[in-house]
């Protein structure tokens, strides 16, 4: 038996009883296997969403994402009801963004919030009424801010008072009244990955507390701008509401003071709330944060004698994550002795940091599973990696896997929904993977592969014509 200190395995992986086993939190609700031990999503077999499609292959479960819409939704809803306001909840398009999944949370209540032009195009697209997109980023050009005032997009929100300006110039030449939320840093520093928190103040975004009332008071002096309240977003995945609540209790000292020279009717917390990636993720149940975090707030109002403002919530992660799940055809395993005596098992699959950068990027932990049938070999203690050209190009860390998982067989990564196709690259030149749409047992794209073409034609050295065999 290996010391915990010896052991290639960190000391959270523990080793299951069954390495087949689906740990709910992790996958959408309606996964399972079939008689045969395939995965099945949403009805539709694994084997064959790939036969039809190919792998690697992103598979988003509808009703998982309608799901969690509506239940973020309807629990903000009830917290702000309980507490005498209103709340509105604006999925994070960052999370990941096409038009059919800005179609799904728009039907299910939810607004959206964007943080480019392209984001923005993308929420047009689907038909999200402007007035209900929420519109952020610390480098908004010109541009982007011209065609968000022209389109009439509910709220901008201010990062720098170099925007309030260009915000000033493109409102006076519009004529235009353009609603705005500045964003504010209220120093909480988030128990997440560094480049996951935001609201601690050496980084790039927002106003500090104590500049902030400047900015609010140059808004309240523009005739094309209206100040409807503060914004803070303190970070991606947390768990639990003390970060939430702490950030709140700051934010409103600065929230009750802007009452003095007129009404500040909102208030905006941002997202960040946490999901399982692995078994033994925690994530706090949504109807939880949802009645502590506005409750605080309540209390926090109260304690200075103000009226509760409008709430507002920007979860992105916790509406799309836990319902992608990533399927992969196994290339080739390899056994590597470790100091330890103990051997890890390197599984190769045929995508990686290029459908998957979260590993890399921010040293994120992830599942997996046998998706084609179940292994009947031991647990093997395993590491899934792609195929660039690179070490660092881990998909799943440490899991274990059954033993006889081979070349051929299929693995499935949950909780692939968020940050993994929005952030895809073409690194090697691999092209970035399909997404398709599970739902009742059928399957439909929602956003194309890209082919091998698609890379060529963005090479200006290639004949066009001669790259896509059209002679
Ligand atoms: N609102 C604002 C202003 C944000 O900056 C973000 C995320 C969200 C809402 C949504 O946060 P969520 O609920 O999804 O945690 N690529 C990283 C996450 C970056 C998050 C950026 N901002 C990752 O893969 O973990």
């Amino acid at each position: 038996m290996l010391a915990a200190a010896d052991s290639p395995a960190p000391e959270w992986l523990v080793v299951p009883d069954d390495p087949n086993d689906l740990v709910a939190a992790v996958w959408p609700s309606s996964a399972d296997r079939d008689d045969d031990g395939a995965l099945v999503l949403a009805g539709a077999r694994a084997t064959t969403l790939v036969q039809t499609f190919g792998t690697p292959l992103l598979v988003i479960d509808e009703d998982e994402v309608r799901g969690r819409a509506r239940e973020f939704r309807l629990a903000f809803e009830q917290a702000a009801a309980d507490n005498g306001t209103t709340a509105q909840v604006y999925y994070a398009g960052k999370a990941f963004l096409c038009t059919t999944v800005a179609r799904w949370v728009v039907d299910e209540g939810l607004r959206v919030d964007v943080c480019t032009g392209g984001e923005l195009e993308i929420a047009l697209a689907a038909g999200v009424a402007p007035a209900s997109i929420g519109f952020h980023g610390n480098n908004k050009s010109v541009t982007e801010l011209e065609r968000a005032v022209e389109v009439g997009v509910g709220t901008i929100i201010v990062d720098s008072a170099i925007e309030i300006e260009r915000l000033a110039a493109i409102t006076a030449r519009t004529d235009a009244v353009q609603r705005v939320l500045v964003r504010v840093i209220s120093g909480v520093h988030a128990e997440t990955h560094d480049f996951l928190a935001t609201a601690h103040e050496d980084q790039k975004f927002g106003f500090p507390l104590d500049e902030a009332e400047r900015a609010v008071a140059r808004i309240r002096e523009i005739p094309g701008l209206e100040f409807a309240g503060l914004h803070c977003h303190i970070g991606s995945q947390i768990f639990g509401v003390a970060g939430f609540r702490e950030s709140a209790e700051r934010v409103l000292e600065l929230h009750a003071a802007l009452l003095a020279d007129g009404p500040v009717p909102q208030l905006n917390l941002g997202g960040g709330f946490g999901i399982a990636y692995t078994r033994v993720d925690d994530p706090t149940p949504i109807r939880t944060l949802a009645a502590e975090i506005v409750s605080a707030v309540a209390a926090g109002c109260a304690a200075r004698g103000i009226d509760v403002p409008s709430l507002s919530f920007e979860p992105g992660r916790a509406i799309v994550g836990t319902a992608g799940v990533t399927l992969y055809e196994v290339g080739t395993t390899k056994d590597v002795q470790l100091d330890s005596g103990v051997v890890r098992r390197y599984v190769s699959v045929d995508g990686g940091m290029s459908d998957n950068a979260r590993t890399a990027l921010y040293g994120a932990q992830f599942s997996a599973r046998l998706a084609s049938r179940t292994g009947v070999g031991d647990p093997q203690l395993s590491r899934v990696v792609g195929k660039h050209c690179e070490s660092g190009d881990i998909v799943v860390d440490h899991e274990y896997l059954p033993s006889d998982l081979a070349p051929g067989d299929l693995l499935a990564v949950p909780a692939t929904g968020a940050y993994c196709a929005s952030l895809a690259s073409n690194y090697n030149l691999v092209p970035r993977p399909p997404v398709v749409s599970v739902r009742d047992g059928r399957a439909q794209v929602i956003v194309r592969g890209e082919s091998i073409a698609d890379l060529l034609a963005r090479d200006a050295g290639i004949d066009s014509q001669a790259a896509s065999g059209e002679h």
